[in-house]
């Protein structure tokens, strides 16, 4: 169903081969968007192209490594160059390390930090100059709940996320002028690839769930339908604002 017009739209999303990230990519091309799916790999992303692709809509696959400020070049350039702009931004990927702090490898903090923190400002920076040429963007990272609580054996995943929601205030602060909306989303609890084992726990599953009023684990759908929302001109006034998407888990 069409709910919001992305029409004529062009849209890149970050990590996008599977979970939020590819849910997100069918929403925004189901809502008109030409949507560049990127991920590590390239094989997969081409599988959700072909999905987009199945429903009518128009999507294009590209490897990206958001650590990689030359293939950031390149799929500005790429995207650019088929669809003759970018208006959409969505930086999605990210992973998720559990462990206490002392027991992370240095190698392991650097990982974390590296795709979480400087993966979406990377991608901001290089896509920048492309919605300054048009004065329209919008840019929505994908932080989470962690952003705003402390969670068990995440530190360094609860600093990036923290991180990334307040660039997003600053972000706006600068970006205004040049009429590029910049906001986030917290995800609470989503069904992905990446909570399967916590989720499969039945005791963890217990525990999360404890925590959220809604009384589910949310779906990769319900963040889509907030980046849709966000990605539209009816959020226009809309800019620096972090949505929570959590069955209500931040309100105590
Ligand atoms: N699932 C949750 O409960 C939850 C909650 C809050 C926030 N989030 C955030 O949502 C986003 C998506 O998470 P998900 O649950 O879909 O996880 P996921 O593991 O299913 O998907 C993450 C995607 O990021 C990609 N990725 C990893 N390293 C990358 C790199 N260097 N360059 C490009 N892509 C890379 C992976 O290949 C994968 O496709 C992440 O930023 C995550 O932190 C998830």
């Amino acid at each position: 169903m069409n709910k919001y017009d992305l029409n004529e739209k062009v849209a890149i999303v970050t990590g996008a081969r599977r979970g939020i990230g590819k849910g997100i990519a069918l929403k925004l091309a189901e809502n008109g968007a030409k949507v560049v799916v990127t991920d590590i790999s390239k094989e997969d992303c081409e599988k959700v192209v072909d999905e987009i692709k199945e429903k009518n809509g128009e999507a294009l696959a590209l490897k990206l490594d958001v650590t990689n400020e030359d293939e950031i070049k390149e799929v500005v350039d790429k995207t650019v160059e088929k669809y003759g702009k970018i208006d959409i931004l969505v930086n999605n990927a990210g992973i998720y390390i559990a462990k206490e702090l002392d027991n992370m490898e240095t190698s392991e903090i650097d990982k974390e930090l590296n795709i979480n923190l400087k993966g979406p400002i990377l991608c901001t920076k290089n896509v920048l100059p492309k919605m300054k040429e048009k004065n329209y963007g919008k840019i929505i990272t994908i932080a989470s709940i962690a952003g705003f609580v402390g969670f068990a054996q995440s530190s360094i995943y609860c600093a990036t996320k923290g991180a990334l929601v307040n660039m997003t205030r600053e972000l706006a602060l600068d970006l205004g002028k040049n009429k590029i909306n910049v906001n986030g989303i917290a995800p609470g609890v989503i069904d992905t690839p990446m909570t399967k084992d916590m989720l499969e726990d039945e005791n963890i599953k217990n525990n999360l769930m404890a925590n959220i009023p809604y009384g589910r684990i949310g779906k990769p759908e319900d963040i889509a339908n907030a980046v849709a929302f966000l990605a539209s001109d009816e959020a226009e006034y809309i800019t620096g604002q972090i949505l929570a998407v959590d069955g209500g888990w931040l309100t105590h």
